[in-house]
């Protein structure tokens, strides 16, 4: 019999660990370029000006919207379902699942605010581009916002580098205890990696 619920979750699984995690690498590497000033960062956005207006829109909505919606609609059903302590897990992997279903709910908040507020008001309605001076007024004008976009990018370089460990047990990738923990340090070695590139962008933006 067909099994909707299982391909909707592999689904699901795919679109956390492809989509989503292509946007994550894609975000943190052109924020980055605000280490090297703003002609770094506004030669960056720049150059997504370059792509003809409908096609990026498409790409938005195609490639970013509708994999994060359904990521995200479908997720907070799994959370409210979500049996938070799984017996055949170690301690440390039942903190992770717990960190997982958190980080979770922390986004659905992080990420309607910060779309909100960035893409659709000040882009998209008051048609101000965004740029390094407009950021960095933002993060150095109200430090309680820059706070709150370093945790929100802590919740989604954790939430996506767990997520990598808990694809492959999903996908049958890692099947044993071994390959298990190789994954599980390797993607917290990513994820340590992630967030010190995010403090350091973060940070230029208050020694410039
Ligand atoms: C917007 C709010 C979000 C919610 C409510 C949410 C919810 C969830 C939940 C509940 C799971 C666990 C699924 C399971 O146990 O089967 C999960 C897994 C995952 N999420 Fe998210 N998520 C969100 C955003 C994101 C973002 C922004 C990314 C990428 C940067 C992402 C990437 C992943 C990955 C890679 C997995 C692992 C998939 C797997 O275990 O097979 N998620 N998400």
């Amino acid at each position: 019999m067909f099994n909707t619920t299982f391909y909707v979750r592999r689904l699901h699984s795919l679109c956390g660990l492809v989509c989503l995690g292509a946007v994550l690498f894609e975000h943190i590497f052109t924020n980055s370029m605000a280490m090297g000033g703003p002609a770094a960062l506004n030669g960056a956005l720049g150059m997504m000006e370059l792509i003809p207006k409908p096609i990026f829109l498409g790409l938005e909505i195609g490639a970013i919207a509708v994999p994060l919606l359904f990521h995200a609609i479908y997720g907070v059903y799994i959370a409210l379902q979500a049996n938070n302590n799984p017996g055949r897990f170690g301690y440390v992997r039942n903190w992770c699942f717990a960190l997982q279903r958190w980080t979770a709910w922390f986004l659905v908040v992080f990420l309607i605010w910060h779309i909100f507020y960035l893409r659709i008001f000040t882009k998209g309605i008051t048609g101000t581009p965004i740029s390094y001076e407009l950021l960095q007024s933002y993060f150095t004008g109200n430090p309680i916002v820059a706070i709150l976009y370093i945790l929100g990018m802590f919740a989604a370089i954790f939430h996506f580098c767990n997520g990598i460990t808990t694809f492959c047990m999903t996908w049958g990738i890692t099947k044993g205890p071994r390959s298990q923990n190789v994954v599980s340090a390797l993607s917290m070695g990513l994820c340590a990696v992630l967030c010190l590139v995010t403090l350091a962008f973060m940070g230029s933006y208050f020694v410039m």
